[in-house]
């Protein structure tokens, strides 16, 4: 496991890597075919990814802003692993701003030797109000954090090496409110219509190279943004991260070319 904060640590560790003259030697010795990307991991749907792919054995690079939470996340997800701490690199990053994510990225593949799926589920939720009443610089936050959590690591990682790869898988999470616009969802409503269309654009651009391109609404689940998006809910009412994800793992792996560009609701995943 690679015990980096964000910032400085990462970037020498990056430069030290990615600098060497026999950088594909120390790469490809350090292969593994089933590498993936899991943005927002520290808690929620991303965490319960995280630890599901690394039971399954596959090498995690995860990420997330609070250090404390995705620290303990990756513990958990070396636990979950059978190759331990060996398959698992986490990195303390905010998304949003272009050169933490390449960072981050760029550390997975010096790691690992590729990534093959890139999972992007980091986001935020703002507040549940109406738009006459919504704080333009919260607006602009949701919004900006939202789209650029989205761009940064998925041009980070196509640039780093699924391009080169000729193969990957991106999943985008989405939500019910990216294709059905309701009260009180402004600006994460507006992010997820984004992101509907970025995924649609991005298959389109890839889909002779070789990469998938999937969005995916997990419907209700019983995470902290669920919970802050609907406080009077009984969350014991809801599915557990742990129960979507042990339906989407799976469902993931029957992905092939036909689907790219298609959204999917957790009902059709679940069969
Ligand atoms: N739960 C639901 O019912 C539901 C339904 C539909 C769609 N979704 C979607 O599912 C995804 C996961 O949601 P969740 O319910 O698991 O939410 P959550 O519990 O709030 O988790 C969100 C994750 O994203 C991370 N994150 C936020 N901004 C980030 C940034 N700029 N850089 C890096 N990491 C960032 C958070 O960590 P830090 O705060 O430490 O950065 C956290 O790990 C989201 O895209 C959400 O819109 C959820």
């Amino acid at each position: 496991m690679v015990w980096d904060n964000a910032g400085i640590a990462l970037k020498e560790f990056c430069d030290a890597i990615l600098g060497q003259g026999n950088l594909s030697q120390r790469i490809y010795s350090m292969k593994n075919d089933r590498v993936a990307a899991v943005t927002g991991a520290s808690r929620g749907i991303g965490r319960a990814l995280a630890i599901a792919l690394a039971k399954e054995d596959w090498a995690v690079g995860l990420c997330s802003r609070n250090q404390e939470q995705i620290q303990s996340t990756a513990q958990e997800v070396a636990r979950a692993s059978p190759a331990g701490a060996q398959h698992v690199l986490f990195q303390v990053c905010d998304l949003s701003k272009f050169y933490e994510a390449q960072y981050w990225i760029k550390a997975i593949v010096a790691r690992f030797g590729r990534i093959d799926m890139l999972i992007n589920n980091a986001g935020i939720l703002g507040s549940r109000l109406m738009i006459e009443e919504y704080p333009h610089g919260l607006w602009e936050e949701v919004i900006r954090v939202n789209s650029m959590s989205l761009f940064c690591p998925t041009k980070a990682c196509l640039v780093e090496t699924m391009l080169r790869q000729g193969s990957g898988l991106i999943v985008n999470i989405s939500s019910g409110v990216g294709h059905v616009g309701k009260a009180r969802w402004g600006p994460y409503a507006a992010a997820k219509f984004g992101l509907e269309g970025f995924s649609q654009v991005l298959a389109a651009e890839l889909y002779d190279r070789g990469i998938i391109v999937v969005s995916v609404n997990p419907e209700a689940t019983r995470t902290s943004m669920r919970a802050a998006a609907y406080p009077q809910e009984d969350p014991m009412a809801l599915k557990t991260p742990e129960e979507f994800v042990a339906k989407l793992v799976p469902w993931l792996r029957r992905l092939k070319k036909a689907d790219s560009g298609k959204f999917f609701n957790f009902k059709e995943i679940e069969g």
